[in-house]
């Protein structure tokens, strides 16, 4: 039996153009999302877990996110002398017990490459990758992480893909799985047949999307090592899952249960979408969001 995985590798260093003016000098992954930025809800997740060793990929303008992960000892001691305990809690992030490790890609050679990059990191040992810019929502956001970690260790798995249905018109824009039955239930693992990176519109062999969560054995990194980069130039993760399958690997899909949901900050709308949903679930302020959302609407 392979052992329990404890690290993640967290990919952090797209340049979110697509964010622009708003990326300019800082890191897509740090916008706010509610109170906290986007990449923390990641790394909570990720503690939630159990997983305490994390790798953030970053790049260029990406110093934020250290300083964000960093613990700062004199912001603590003014909070305490002021006896703003709410405040060291909002901290406590950063004293659960985590290592970060940080390494960059300093060329958009694509999300392959950069997960390439943490191969001596991994050393040999299974693996989660869970992208910084994608927020897993449910009753418990960490929910689906354990689960796909306990059917990787059952099953001894080479992938198990986290996805969820999206509508036809939108597959494009994501990775798409092929089951080996149709229609899947959620919340258990089913093995995949194919796998394909952003088909073009109307070619796309299902609606199941890879939901930015992935557990994987050693094996990605020889796939990572063998893909053709794509016609950008970039290495695409899908690839290597791709390879794998076709290599005979056992490679799983995990669809989300009701109630569980992907979001990502990548675009404008989406953000907006994102920030507007955790806003007004806030434990804090969502009453109140609410209740001036409600009354704005009837001037929308
Ligand atoms: C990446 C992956 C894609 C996946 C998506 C959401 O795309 O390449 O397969 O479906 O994340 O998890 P990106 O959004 O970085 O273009």
């Amino acid at each position: 039996m392979s052992r329990p995985i404890t690290k993640a590798i967290v990919p952090a260093a797209g340049w979110g153009t697509r964010l622009l003016p708003a990326t300019k000098s800082q890191p897509k992954e740090m916008l706010p999302v509610g109170r906290k930025p986007a990449v923390q809800y990641v790394v909570e997740e990720l503690q939630a877990a159990g997983v305490h060793q994390i790798l953030i990929i970053t790049g260029r303008r990406k110093r934020a996110i250290e300083d964000h992960f960093d613990a700062d000892p004199d912001l603590v001691r003014v909070l305490r002398e002021a006896g703003n305990e709410a405040l060291i809690e909002a901290l406590s992030y950063i004293e659960a017990g985590t290592q970060f490790f940080y390494t960059r890609q300093s060329t958009p050679q694509g999300l392959g490459h950069a997960i390439s990059l943490g191969a001596s990191f991994v050393d040999g040992e299974d693996c989660i990758v869970a992208l910084g810019d994608s927020l897993l929502w449910g009753p418990d956001p960490a929910a689906p992480l354990r689960a796909m970690m306990q059917a990787h260790k059952e099953l001894q798995a080479a992938a198990v893909i986290a996805v969820e249905a999206v509508p036809e018109e939108e597959t494009h824009q994501y990775g798409i799985v092929v089951p080996e039955v149709e229609d899947p239930p959620p919340g258990r693992p089913v093995r995949l047949t194919d796998i394909v990176e952003k088909p073009r519109r109307g070619t796309a062999p299902s609606n199941l999307a890879v939901a930015a969560r992935y557990t994987f054995s050693p094996l990605i990194f020889n796939a990572l090592a063998r893909v053709v980069p794509d016609q950008r130039g970039e290495i695409q993760l899908t690839d290597a899952i791709r390879l794998l399958i076709q290599m005979g690997e056992p490679v799983y899909l995990w669809r989300l249960r009701p109630g569980e949901r992907r979001y990502d900050i990548g675009n404008f709308f989406s953000y907006f979408r994102t920030f507007l949903d955790f806003a007004l679930t806030d434990e804090r302020y969502g009453y109140l969001a609410r209740q001036y959302l409600k009354a704005k609407s009837y001037e929308l």
